[in-house]
């Protein structure tokens, strides 16, 4: 049927895209997460299976269905999303790592429910997280990587700085403050940033659009036509 519908430009190539907000547990009943809602991710998965890709989604996104025709990899925890990225990666030509991830997990995981009645305040203790993009940034081979920066502040320069560290081929900046961009929204605002240093402001946009404009962002890239 996706043949119909829409031009086949990505056939042939294997996306994988991660989607949602991981969730750490603190206790059995407890986790700590964030405002991830994975529209952007699902949108971005079902744009490029509608252009004849192969999708791999491995998603944290709780309450909304995969998009139909992916490859659907639920998961929970930051450290389970590291697992899987990690073994398809050679599998795969693109990475969009729109998921929300973690950055920090409880140091102990309590066996049992946390009781109240036991402690006056509570102080919990947060280790680190593996950084997902930053650990395919050092491994990558043929593969692109497209990474997301949600920001508050100085977005354009914090997205510049993170698409160096993690040796990332295209940046989508996300200002989370903006109305209508962001977390939970159906919509988007985003400014692209090319790896020639090359910016690309897009206005307001569903997020199947959003997610279609980056997909044409991928393809133009010098790497996505070497592979
Ligand atoms: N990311 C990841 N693994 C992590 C944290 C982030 O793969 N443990 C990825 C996100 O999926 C995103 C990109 O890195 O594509 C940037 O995430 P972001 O949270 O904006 O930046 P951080 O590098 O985590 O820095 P900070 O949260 O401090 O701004
Ligand atoms: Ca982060």
């Amino acid at each position: 049927a996706r043949k119909a519908l829409s031009p086949q430009d990505l056939a042939g190539k294997t996306f994988l895209v991660t989607a949602g907000g991981t969730r750490e547990p603190l206790d059995p009943v407890r986790f700590i997460s964030n405002r991830s809602s994975g529209k952007m991710g699902h949108a971005l998965a079902r744009a490029a299976w509608e252009r004849g890709a192969r999708v791999l989604l491995v998603s944290a996104a709780t309450g909304i269905e995969p998009p139909w025709g992916v490859e659907y990899y639920p998961v929970e925890t930051a450290a389970d999303m590291a697992e899987r990225v990690l073994s398809l990666f050679s599998q795969v030509d693109v990475v969009i790592k729109a998921a929300a991830v973690a950055d920090f997990r409880p140091a102990e995981v309590a066996g049992e429910k946390i009781k109240k009645s036991e402690y006056r305040s509570l102080i919990l203790t947060l280790e680190p997280t593996v950084d997902i993009l930053a650990e395919l940034g050092k491994v990558k081979r043929h593969q692109i990587l497209v990474g997301f920066a949600a920001e508050t502040t100085e977005a354009l320069h914090q997205g510049a700085l993170k698409m160096a560290a993690k040796n990332v081929d295209l940046m989508v900046i996300n200002d989370v403050t903006l109305e209508g961009a962001g977390f939970g929204s159906d919509t988007n605002i985003v400014t692209l940033l090319y790896p020639d240093g090359r910016r690309e402001e897009l206005p307001r946009l569903p997020k199947l659009e959003v997610a279609h404009r980056i997909l044409n962002a991928v393809k133009s890239l010098p790497r996505f036509k070497e592979q």
